[in-house]
């Protein structure tokens, strides 16, 4: 594989000659693109010697090879290590005044930044944004180790284990099993809001980020994927055919229609149980008399039980999901299998929620039960992972 390795400057930069190493020691062709500021801690003669390719910082070097352009286009992965706050904030903003920038802007494969700063840098306000903004895009950007850093300060700010960077480098471009190839599969995502008024309405706090991940893994598996999107809070995969849908009624138009030619649908967005009566159209004033308003909500249609039931298509896997917090009258699991058996479903995943867990982080455990509560798999870690454990699991079902 054709690897770009960028270096921006940072101490750290030490550490990306081990990184080149492995990469090379798996077989893989590295060019190495440092900044000018990086050639200050580690020298080009290095970085030529270990990669056995030429190595510039300018795009007025090698001009007649169109060099900007043509080492992003040609690249298959690209690893920025040490990613410094200077270097976020050029990736962010789209800059291209050096080669490594260039290369950011022209490369289409998967992008992997591992930054590495002082504390203080890295907690700003600005790289914060920096660091979403280029997350939103779809690049990559670990999460830096809390450690000793240059001085004797300590914090969040050092470079990963070079060996923990290429491992998740590589896992981006890991070449999937094709194993959905030919299936069209429908996935609801995000949270419904069901209107009161213009500018008011009952929500949930889901982001949507594991039906996002259900789409990204069912595309790299080779299905054909529509994704029915409900107020999502992240951006969602190229490549996937995006419905988008606001209230539980829209959400539930939009999923049967894609849902009669699907061999899977799943529903992982979280769907408002109930809705106002009525959703006026002016907004509500607030009563002079201090007295409060009695809202009137009424059910709204159970769309994974309904399509458990109905079966638009004889031979669909139906897949559900449970959010669930246990209580007093029973366990997580508990709750989940006697949802299993009220749905129909053929799949229900069942995660624990509440106290920091499942909403809006990168990190998931689930239960995965078939129709009559049985667990068929467990899966844990970031919600790619288990969105392909759940494809996994659809995988026995035809
Ligand atoms: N769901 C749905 N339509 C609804 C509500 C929920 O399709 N109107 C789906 C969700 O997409 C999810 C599953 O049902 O796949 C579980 O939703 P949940 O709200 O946990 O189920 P409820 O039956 O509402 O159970 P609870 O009493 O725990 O709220």
């Amino acid at each position: 594989m054709r690897i770009v390795l960028g270096v921006a400057g940072g101490i750290a930069a030490y550490k990306s000659v081990l990184l080149l190493r492995l990469l090379r020691e798996a077989g893989h062709e590295v060019r190495v693109v440092p900044t000018r500021a990086a050639l200050e801690f580690v020298g080009r003669a290095t970085w030529e010697a270990l990669s056995g390719q030429p190595v510039t910082t300018d795009v007025f070097e090698d001009v007649d090879q169109v060099a900007h352009v043509a080492v992003g286009k040609s690249a298959e992965l690209v690893v920025v290590a040490p990613a410094t706050a200077d270097l976020l904030a050029r990736a962010a903003t789209g800059q291209a005044d050096d080669l490594l920038t260039a290369t950011l802007l022209v490369a289409r494969c998967p992008v992997l930044l591992a930054p590495a700063m002082h504390t203080e840098m890295w907690e700003h306000p600005a790289t914060v944004a920096n660091v979403a903004t280029l997350r939103s895009r779809g690049v990559h950007v670990l999460d830096p180790e809390a450690g000793r850093l240059t001085g004797a300060d300590t914090g969040p700010g050092r470079l990963p284990e070079p060996e923990a960077i290429a491992r998740a480098a590589l896992a981006l471009v890991a070449t999937r099993p094709q194993d959905l190839t030919g299936r069209h599969v429908v996935i609801s995502a995000g949270g419904t809001r069901e209107p009161l008024d213009p500018v008011r309405f009952f929500g949930n706090r889901s982001s949507g980020r594991q039906g996002v991940a259900l789409a990204r893994a069912a595309r790299d598996r080779g299905a054909r994927v529509t994704l029915v999107a409900a107020n999502l809070t992240v951006a969602t995969p190229s490549g996937v055919d995006v419905v988008p849908a606001e209230t539980g009624a829209e959400l539930r138009d939009a999923v049967r229609a894609a849902a009669k030619d699907a061999d899977v649908v799943v529903m992982a967005a979280a769907v408002a149980d109930y809705r106002p009566r009525t959703a006026v159209e002016t907004k509500l004033k607030k009563s002079p008399d201090g007295v409060a308003p009695v809202l009137e909500l009424v059910e709204t249609v159970d769309i994974l039980a309904e399509l458990a039931h109905e079966r638009l298509r004889a031979d669909q896997v139906v897949v559900g999901f449970a959010a669930e917090t246990g209580d007093a009258a029973g366990s997580v699991l508990e709750h989940g299998r006697a949802k299993a058996l009220r749905k129909g479903a053929d799949l229900l995943v069942v995660n624990a929620v509440g106290g920091g867990r499942g909403f809006g982080t990168d990190a998931n455990d689930v239960t995965i039960l078939d129709g009559r509560g049985v667990v068929v798999a467990t899966s844990s870690g970031t919600k790619d992972v288990v969105a392909h454990a759940i494809w996994d699991a659809v995988l026995l079902r035809f």
